[in-house]
C-alpha cells in the first residue's frame, strides 16, 4: 500500500526536475490519471510479485495448496485491515469508520459466499470470480462515487493553492513483472509528455489577484502602486513570460531581473485577510506617474471623536472613533488592525477575539455590509497611557483607469481578480 503512494510521489518530483512548468496537469485531468494511476497501481503490485514468485517457484504438489493458502489469507486479512480501519476512524470521530465498516461487512459476506461456492463448483472458475465481485459492488460502487467527488473537488482547491496531485488507488490482483513495467513505462511516458501541455485554459484559468495599493494619509496619496499575487505552484514570473504585454504596461525593461522587483510589503493584502496567507508570493510594481485626486474624489480615514478617561484610573481610556469612506461607493470591507494595550472594543460584544500570532500584540476585525454614505462608528477601550496603532484597509470594487487597462491585458487562461485597497494607519 505504501509503495502505491511513494511512487508516484517520487515520480512527481523526479517529473519537476527537468520541467519548469508544475501543474501541467491542471487544465487536462487526464494527464493526472496517465501518469499517476499507472505507477499507483504498479506500487501495489510489486510487493506481491515477489510473493507470488516465491509460491509459483517452490514448483512442489504443494504449490496449489500453498496458493490457495496466500489466496484466503489475503483476503481475510482485508476483513481484518478495513475492521482495524473502521475501529480507529470511529474512534478517533465517529462516524469517520463508516467507509470501512462497509467494507468490512461486504468482504466477510463476500468470502463466506465464496466459500459456499467453491464448496459446489470447482475452484477459480470465471463465475466463482464473477459473483465474489458482484457480491462486493456496493462498496466499489461507493467507493468510485467518493473517489470521483474527492477528485473534483481537490482539482478545485488546487488550483487555489498549488500541491501534489493525490494518486488514485486502485487495488489489482494481477501481479507480474511485465505488468508492472508496463505500468511504470506508461506513467513514465505521461510525465515526460506532460510539460509540453500549457497547464491552464479558459476552464481551469489561473487565479491571479491585482490590487491597485494606495497609501493615504488624511487626504493626500502617498503611494499608488500595483501588487500582484498568485496562489499556485507558478510563480508571477511564470505569468510574465506568457503575457509580455503586462510587463510591458509596468514600465519593466525586457529581459529585467525579478531581483530587482520588490516583494509586496507586509499588510498589503490586510484588506482580504485571511485569505492573503494563503498566497504563495506576492510582488508590487510602482505605478510610476503620481496619483492626483479628482475634485469630488475624498478618501477613506478614521476620525478620532473623543477620549473618555477613567477618573480612578487615569491610565484607563475609552476612544469614541468614526470610519468616515469617503467617496467610495462599493466597499467590499473594511478591515481594521489594532496592536496595542487594548482592553476592550464595541465589536463582538465587547469581547477581544485571540491574538494573532507573530509581531505585536494585535486584533483583527473585519466590517462590511453597512452603507456608505453614513460614518461607522465604534469605540475602543486601552488602560495604559500608550498609544493604540490602528491600521485601516478598505478594499474597493471600482477600479480607475489605469487598472482596468492592466486588467484587460491578462488573457483568458487567467481569472483576475482586481480591487482597489486604501491603506492608512494611526496613533491614538
Ligand atoms: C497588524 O499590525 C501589526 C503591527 O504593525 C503587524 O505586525 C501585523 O502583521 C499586522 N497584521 C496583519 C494581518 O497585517
Ligand atoms: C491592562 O490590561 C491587561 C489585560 O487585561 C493586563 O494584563 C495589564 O496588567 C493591564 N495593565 C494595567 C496597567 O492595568
Amino acid at each position: 500500500m505504501a509503495l502505491a503512494l511513494v511512487l508516484p510521489v517520487l515520480l512527481a518530483v523526479i517529473r519537476l526536475l527537468p520541467a519548469t512548468t508544475a501543474m501541467s496537469w491542471f487544465a487536462h485531468p487526464w494527464l493526472a490519471v496517465l501518469t499517476y494511476v499507472p505507477i499507483s497501481v504498479a506500487g501495489m503490485l510489486i510487493p506481491r510479485i515477489s510473493v507470488a514468485e516465491k509460491l509459483m517457484a517452490s514448483g512442489s504438489i504443494d504449490a496449489s495448496g500453498n496458493m490457495k493458502r496466500f489466496d484466503w489469507g489475503s483476503r481475510w486479512g482485508a476483513v481484518a485491515m478495513y475492521s482495524f480501519g473502521a475501529a480507529v476512524g470511529t474512534h478517533l470521530i465517529p462516524g469517520n469508520g463508516f467507509f470501512s465498516f462497509i467494507w468490512a461487512c461486504f468482504l466477510l459476506a463476500a468470502n463466506s459466499l465464496l466459500k459456499t461456492i467453491q464448496a459446489k463448483f470447482r475452484r477459480s472458475s470465471l463465475l466463482n470470480f464473477s459473483l465474489y465481485a458482484l457480491s462486493l459492488a456496493v462498496p466499489i460502487l461507493i467507493s468510485l462515487y467518493v473517489g470521483v467527488m474527492l477528485w473534483q473537488t481537490l482539482q478545485e482547491k488546487m488550483g487555489m493553492a498549488g500541491s501534489i496531485p493525490h494518486p488514485f488507488v486502485a487495488g489489482i490482483w494481477l501481479a507480474s513483472s511485465r505488468i508492472v513495467l508496463f505500468l511504470v513505462s506508461l506513467s513514465i511516458l505521461g510525465a515526460s509528455v506532460s510539460p509540453q501541455f500549457f497547464p491552464y485554459n479558459t476552464y481551469a484559468p489561473k487565479r491571479i489577484l491585482l490590487q491597485r495599493t494606495f497609501s493615504t494619509q488624511g487626504q493626500r496619496i502617498l503611494g499608488a502602486d500595483y501588487d500582484l499575487a498568485v496562489f499556485d505552484a507558478n510563480s508571477l514570473p511564470f505569468v510574465f513570460k506568457n503575457v509580455e504585454a503586462v510587463p510591458k504596461f509596468l514600465g519593466l525593461e525586457p529581459g529585467f531581473s525579478w531581483k530587482t522587483v520588490s516583494k509586496s510589503p507586509s499588510g498589503t493584502w490586510m484588506a482580504i485577510y485571511p485569505i492573503s496567507r494563503l498566497f504563495v508570493e506576492s510582488y508590487r510594481f510602482s505605478a510610476g506617474n503620481k496619483v492626483v485626486l479628482k475634485d469630488d474624489q475624498r478618501l477613506p480615514h478614521i476620525i478620532l471623536q473623543n477620549v473618555k478617561e477613567d477618573i480612578l484610573n487615569p491610565d484607563r481610556k475609552r476612544i469614541y472613533v468614526e470610519i468616515d469612506m469617503g467617496s467610495l461607493h462599493e466597499v467590499w470591507a473594511s478591515v481594521l488592525n489594532i496592536t496595542g494595550p487594548l482592553t476592550s472594543w464595541s465589536f463582538s460584544d465587547e469581547r477581544l477575539p485571540e491574538v494573532v500570532n507573530g509581531g505585536p500584540p494585535s486584533y483583527i476585525c473585519r466590517l462590511s455590509g453597512k452603507d456608505t454614505s453614513e460614518n461607522w462608528k465604534f469605540w475602543l477601550e486601552a488602560n495604559t497611557s500608550k498609544p493604540l496603532q490602528v491600521d485601516l484597509a478598505v478594499l474597493d470594487h471600482e477600479l480607475d483607469d489605469d487598472t482596468r487597462t492592466l486588467l484587460h491585458l491578462f488573457p483568458s487562461w487567467a481569472a483576475t481578480i482586481a480591487g482597489s485597497t486604501y491603506l492608512s494607519s494611526y496613533l491614538i
